[in-house]
């Protein structure tokens, strides 16, 4: 029952969402990295919902970093992030005691703890535990960012209007940065909007596809078999509520290509070795191969509708009909986008302090 995920540079996660706080704690991490709170609470913003296309419950998020940091740079020992709940409304949520929302973890969560979880407004399963996990996250970004590699997703598809593609990661990445509704066309920006507004108007939620590009990872990291970058990817992004489904490079879509044009040929550009396609996605054998890193993550509609739907009382032991009350996001993947970066961040932050040293960021490099 371990909430801690990583091996060199761990992310430690608790909370509740209607308890006090959420928070993480980040263990090595190597003393002399900077920590911008102004670049925290723009990550932050990022990920909390806006307008008409997000739940109408409004956090702050204002976080306090307890641990870890002095004069605006890491010290080496553990940093914690505290961020207070303060507008949670449980009484909500009474009915989901025992009538469990379908698609959402109120079951299995009943079948894991015996009852003794807390159920207010999913617990220790809500979205909201993931604005600690963009906290933390925001600083495995600086640390990166500081050895030239970058991270950026957009939304690839939203209830099936799509955006395009990649063009240039390296160019694309860097317009991602800070923009609210992630999208490299605008015209599928409104589109998407339109969408999510319609299906919150019809009490429906609707979900789609980000996709993720990293640059400037080095040549030569990874952990085969097992700790491969496409396993750790997969591990960690699978840890945000709501995603159903990871692949990288060409993924499925390319199944049926002939290994012919499915090889991504190697050549030499001003000394360094690319690849002519990337439908490999940048990794081969679990190890980086110098290429962007290219992901792409299904999120699956939210599951607290607000149509009648059918599921059981545990405790009547009978069959029933479930309206929902409480406040939820009609689509999640627009807030999800920043999750997904921050999780991409903090796994290859792991990886580089495995192959190179804990101390190979910060002050010590
Ligand atoms: C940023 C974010 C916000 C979320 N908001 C909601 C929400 O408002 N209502 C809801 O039912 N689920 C929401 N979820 C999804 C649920 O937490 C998730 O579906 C649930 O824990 C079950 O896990 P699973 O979908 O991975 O199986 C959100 C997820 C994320 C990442």
């Amino acid at each position: 029952m371990k909430n801690t995920f990583g091996s060199a540079v761990t992310v430690t996660l608790f909370g509740e969402s209607h308890g006090g706080a959420i928070g993480a704690v980040l263990d090595g991490v190597a003393p002399g990295i900077a920590v911008d709170p102004a670049f925290i609470a723009a990550q932050l913003t990022l990920r909390r919902p806006a307008g008409k296309i997000g739940t109408a419950r409004h956090e702050t998020d204002h976080f306090e970093i307890v641990s870890g940091v002095f004069e605006g740079k890491t010290t080496g020992t553990p940093v914690c992030i505290l961020i207070p709940n303060t507008d949670a409304k449980s009484k909500d949520y009474a009915k989901t005691k025992d009538l469990p929302r379908p698609g959402h973890a109120d079951y299995t969560a009943r079948c894991k703890y015996h009852g003794f979880e807390d159920y207010r407004g999913g617990g220790h399963f809500s979205g909201r535990l993931t604005a600690a996990l963009v906290a933390a996250g925001s600083i495995a970004l600086t640390a990166l960012a500081s050895k030239g590699i970058r991270i950026g997703t957009h939304i690839a598809r939203c209830a099936g209007v799509e955006d395009r593609p990649f063009g240039d990661p390296a160019a694309d990445v860097r317009t991602l940065a800070g923009m609210p509704f992630a999208v490299l066309d605008n015209a599928a920006a409104d589109a998407m909007r339109s969408a999510i507004e319609s299906a919150a108007a019809a009490g429906d939620s609707v979900g789609g596809v980000l996709e993720t590009a990293v640059t400037g990872m080095p040549a030569g990291v990874g952990e085969p078999w097992f700790d491969t970058v496409e396993g750790l990817l997969a591990h960690a992004i699978f840890s945000i509520p709501a995603v159903k489904g990871v692949q990288f490079g060409g993924g499925f879509d390319m199944a049926d290509m002939p290994g012919s044009t499915f090889n991504d040929a190697f050549r030499f550009d001003g000394g360094k070795v690319v690849t002519a396609t990337n439908h490999n996605g940048g990794v081969n054998g679990g190890i980086t191969n110098g290429m962007p890193i290219l992901m792409r993550t299904m999120v699956k509609p939210t599951p607290s509708i607000y149509r009648p739907q059918q599921t059981v009382d545990l405790a009547a032991g009978t069959d029933a009909v479930l309206t929902i009350e409480g406040r939820h996001d009609p689509a999640i993947l627009h807030r999800a986008r920043v999750v997904v970066d921050s999780m991409t961040a903090l796994t290859l932050w792991d990886l580089l302090a495995v192959r190179y040293g804990t101390d190979s960021f910060g002050g010590g490099k």
